[in-house]
């Protein structure tokens, strides 16, 4: 059994941030709540422990507080803001509301210069700091390490009872050396050899699947995206053919998207797979109507509509498994771990389906984290490294009523931009890239003849969270490349055009 790291979860924002940062250094760290009893602690032979941070004041006793008895255990502690104030509460410091809270990058000025958590950092380096509370005055056998101009105590430390505490945030990317103070603890203070990767993740995973599914059977919704495709091999490894994957195929997907997964999932896999094919119910459903939010209420409404039918039909229905990652759970806090908030991309279950549980199995890691699971499962790289495609699919980047017609024809060019962006190595550089039909049509000519015909957009972005993007400053020759491409390509286009228009203003997907 490798080592781990507990994180011990006093409700703070970053808490899965600080796991991630430790898996980072090849040392397992698992995520408790405050609540959990030490007997508990003691038995599972932690390496180390970190405090996380929390919104809370320690003078409160309704905040979150630990049994003293954690500090004379014997392994090294780590105290992350709040964490850190707690240490100092729980030992006898000083802890006191500051008058102005600290907040944002703050210039870090280490005073113990051999301490072993700022081991290869220079004096000076920014930090990010958070907080009003703070420590005034440092418990008996603890010195201070390091200070900001308004937070004289923002490091201490007992050496000798190897507790190390920090007012910043060294999990977060805008503290400058928190990754390598962070690392410190793990190989410094806390001695670890960092013997855990992915496939120890994988490993632990599937048993734990294995034991709690059992002889039963699991069923997944799988979309293509990154995150079920992960899912749905993490399953398949764990229980092969009592795991059910149904796909919906709403016709519009990329241009040969729905084959390509499921000869995927068919050849690589051992799962029962079942293709739903239904484009002519949503173009049924579609047919006439222009408005984008009703089209987007058409396909969603359809979409599970199909999807539960086609579960409903299953004798045995078992487990239901999602492919949740970190990012669409909500933390609201303290720790209880049912107190995670329903984020969109939760699906909700009709009243009349009955499952044993839901089973999530990447709902503790990160997008990166995914991939790189995906990558040692054997997952082709186009599904791993997959754009965001939203869930309405195609229906949002044709404007105005979706035919057979205009989804034929923004496939082909779709493909033509895609197949050019790969060729040019530019599938890496950007966040996302697309066309769109934006149902106009224009004159044109070709050879002696007059055209009317499609015009076609592409969108390209920049972005590193989707909540703000870039247009993409693709050289002019690869735009003239596709244009002259899907032009000559692509029937009905006669014209093709470039969006040059951030977000804000516009959005990255049309409608
Ligand atoms: P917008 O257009 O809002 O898009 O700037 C931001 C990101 O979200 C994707 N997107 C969606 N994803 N369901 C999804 O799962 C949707 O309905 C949806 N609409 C937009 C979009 O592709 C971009 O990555």
């Amino acid at each position: 059994m490798y080592e781990k790291i507990l994180v011990l979860d006093f409700g703070g924002q970053y808490n899965q941030l600080i796991a991630r940062r430790v898996r980072d250094h090849k040392v397992y760290a698992e995520i408790l709540p405050y609540t959990t009893d030490i007997e508990e602690i003691k038995k599972n032979n932690y390496t180390g422990i970190i405090f996380t941070g929390g919104p809370n004041s320690v003078f409160d006793m309704a905040s979150p507080h630990y049994t003293k008895e954690i500090l004379s255990l014997g392994i090294p502690i780590l105290g992350i803001c709040y964490g850190c104030q707690l240490i100092s509460w729980m030992a006898d410091g000083v802890v006191e509301t500051a008058e102005q809270s600290e907040y944002g990058k703050i210039e870090l000025s280490i005073k113990k210069a051999d301490s072993l958590i700022f081991k290869d950092i220079p004096e000076k380096s920014v930090v990010w700091m958070s907080h009003t509370d703070r420590i005034k005055q440092v418990p008996q056998g603890f010195e201070i390490t390091a200070s900001t101009d308004a937070c004289p105590i923002a490091a201490m430390e007992n050496a000798e009872k190897k507790i190390y505490a920090v007012q910043f945030h060294p999990e977060v990317t805008h503290s400058e050396f928190g990754s390598q103070m962070l690392k410190n603890f793990l190989y410094e203070v806390c001695k670890c050899k960092g013997d855990w990767e992915m496939d120890s993740f994988i490993d632990d995973t599937v048993k734990a699947l294995r034991e709690k599914i059992g002889d039963k059977k699991v069923i997944l919704g799988l979309s293509g995206g990154v995150d079920s495709s992960v899912a749905a091999g993490l399953l398949s490894r764990a229980v092969g053919k009592q795991l059910t994957c149904v796909f919906v195929d709403q016709g519009l997907m990329r241009k040969n998207e729905g084959d390509f997964v499921e000869k995927t999932f068919t050849s690589l896999f051992d799962m029962n797979f079942i293709r739903v094919n239904c484009k002519d119910i949503f173009l049924e459903k579609l047919k006439g109507v222009t408005d984008p939010e009703e089209k987007r209420k058409i396909i969603g409404t359809e979409f599970y509509k199909v999807f539960w039918d086609e579960i409903k039909k299953q004798s045995d229905k078992g487990f239901f498994a999602q492919g949740t990652i970190y990012p669409d759970c909500i933390e609201s806090g303290k720790g209880d771990a049912d107190k995670i908030k329903t984020h969109h991309n939760k699906v909700k279950m009709p009243d009349d389906i009955e499952f044993l549980d839901v089973v999530e199995p990447l709902a503790s890691l990160f997008k990166d984290e995914v991939r790189a699971v995906g990558e040692k499962l054997g997952i082709p790289k186009e599904l791993v490294w997959r754009q965001p495609f939203p869930g309405p699919g195609l229906g949002v980047r044709i404007i105005g009523e979706i035919t057979a017609e205009k989804i034929e024809i923004l496939q082909n060019a779709d493909w033509v931009l895609r197949d050019e962006m790969s060729k040019n190595g530019y599938e890496k550089n950007l966040a996302q890239f697309f066309c769109v039909l934006p149902g106009v049509s224009t004159v044109g000519v070709m050879g002696d003849h007059r055209t009317y015909d499609h015009l076609v957009a592409i969108r390209a972005v920049t972005t590193d969270d989707f909540m703000t993007a870039d247009w993409a400053k693709i050289p002019y020759e690869i735009l003239g490349k596709v244009s002259n491409r899907i032009t000559n390509e692509v029937k009905h286009v006669n014209r093709v055009v470039y969006d040059i228009t951030s977000k804000p203003p516009g959005t990255v997907e049309w409608e």
